[in-house]
């Protein structure tokens, strides 16, 4: 049975200030869940270590919400695993939607990015996802066995070995209107298939959540899906008592 997963993207949001509100009013109530969902909050860089104290104590971990594939060295402005770790994180979101999509990061850079993770002990959550073109054009299945291969080809499937693989519809994400759980189980399952065609037992141990507009309302019936382990929220993410009635559902 694989433990639940959920997961805070704060994307570019937050202060100082705001996230101390933030997480002091998550802390108490997911303190008392069930215990059976690992919760991750994932801030901005500049707040990882505030973030990192402020979750001293509490079964929430943090994570990061990107990072570069290189281990240290010439390159301006970016942030190496290494570094994350440093600063108390123990995730990372890797190739996000917005960043493929918005800055043009490749899958090879995420293949990069997903090695230096691992190497640096940080777990990696990886991000698949089709755009609403590529779905209504039927190429679903191939843009994200797309994604999710040029992270097995280039590493093995060893690398996918606890990992956490998201599925995050782009048409999805923000909008308001989550893929149904149907839509959403049939990625989840096709994903699943193609880590069993390389390992039985990954496939039955990774985890992979849904994202896209996950709501209090809809979250326990995505979570009820077979294949759907937990969820990686964005904006819902940013409040206290939507955050947790998600967690909550994921808690069973
Ligand atoms: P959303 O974002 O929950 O705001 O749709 C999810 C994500 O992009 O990770």
């Amino acid at each position: 049975m694989r433990r639940r997963f959920v997961a805070a993207n704060w994307k570019m949001n937050g202060s100082r200030a705001r996230n101390r509100q933030l997480l002091d009013a998550l802390k108490p109530p997911l303190r008392s869940l069930g215990g059976r969902v690992d919760i991750v909050v994932c801030p901005s860089h500049l707040h990882l270590g505030e973030t990192v104290s402020a979750l001293a104590g509490s079964p929430v971990r943090p994570g990061a919400q990107d990072l570069f594939g290189l281990e240290n060295g010439a390159m301006t402005g970016e942030i190496s695993a290494s570094m994350l770790v440093d600063c108390g994180a123990e995730f990372v979101i890797v190739g996000h939607s917005e960043r493929r999509g918005r800055l043009g990061e490749t899958d090879a850079a995420v293949a990069a990015k997903f090695a230096a993770a691992r190497a640096a002990g940080l777990v990696p959550i990886l991000c698949v996802g089709e755009t609403r073109a590529e779905r209504d054009a039927g190429n679903t299945e191939a843009v994200v066995l797309r994604q999710l291969d040029a992270v097995t080809g280039e590493h093995g499937i060893e690398a996918m070995d606890g990992a956490v693989i998201a599925y995050e519809p782009v048409w999805a994400i923000g909008s308001g209107t989550a893929a149904t759980p149907e839509q959403a189980q049939a990625v989840h399952a096709l994903l699943r298939a193609r880590l069993r065609e390389q390992s039985g037992a990954i496939a039955d141990g990774a985890r992979i959540l849904y994202g896209g507009s996950i709501s209090a309302a809809n979250a326990r019936e995505l979570f009820a899906q077979p294949d759907i382990d937990g969820g990686l929220v964005g904006g819902a993410s940013l409040k206290a008592e939507e955050f947790t009635a998600i967690c909550a559902g994921a808690d069973s």
